[in-house]
């Protein structure tokens, strides 16, 4: 009785400790250690390539907001001569597309804007050759004028900045 209580005693004691440390170990801590590194070294390897080109998306999706968020003012307030160009007019005349007269080029724009700003209006508004009417659309007449005006000064014009129609 008392020998085996002894024996059991020492087994108590002595061994579980060790083998639930090995256990622990064993089964717990070692496929933390494994699961770890692996989880490191594909999030490490993910990253290491494709960085900027995230960097780049995610820069991207930030501008893009702020874009739309622009634009959505802008559908209430007459959006700058600027922004009407570079919504609408510059597909064409950023680069002389269809024959049109090049933004910044004062030798293509300067007999155009010679006939004056009244008739290069009605022109932009109603149409002229390849350019289609540029009025009743997404822009209102106003910043029709606007864009023209932002881009005939650009281009040697002196017109002076339309006024916003009365409300
Ligand atoms: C689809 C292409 C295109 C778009 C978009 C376009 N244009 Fe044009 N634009 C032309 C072409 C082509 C001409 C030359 C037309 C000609 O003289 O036959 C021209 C000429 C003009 C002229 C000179 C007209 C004249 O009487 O000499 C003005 C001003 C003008 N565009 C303003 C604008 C404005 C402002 C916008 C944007 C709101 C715009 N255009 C958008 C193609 C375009």
């Amino acid at each position: 009785m008392s020998h085996s209580d002894h024996s059991t005693d020492s087994h108590a004691t002595s061994r579980p400790p060790l083998e639930l440390l090995r256990s622990v170990l064993g089964s717990f801590i070692l496929p933390l250690v494994v699961v770890g590194v692996l989880v490191s070294i594909f999030l490490g390897g993910g990253n290491s390539v494709p960085t900027a080109s995230m960097a780049e998306d995610a820069v991207a999706a930030r501008i893009q907001k702020v874009g739309t968020i622009a634009f959505a003012e802008a559908n209430k307030e007459p959006r700058t001569g600027e922004q009407v160009f570079q919504a609408q007019c510059g597909a064409c005349h950023a680069t002389g597309a269809a024959g049109s007269p090049k933004f910044g080029d004062a030798a293509a724009w300067g007999p155009r804007l010679a006939s004056g700003f009244d008739a290069l209006l009605n022109s932009a508004l109603k149409g002229k050759g390849n350019m289609g009417p540029q009025g009743g659309g997404a822009a209102s007449d106003f910043e029709v004028a606007r864009a023209l005006v932002y881009m005939a000064n650009a281009a040697g014009g002196k017109f002076p900045e339309p006024k916003a129609p009365a409300k």
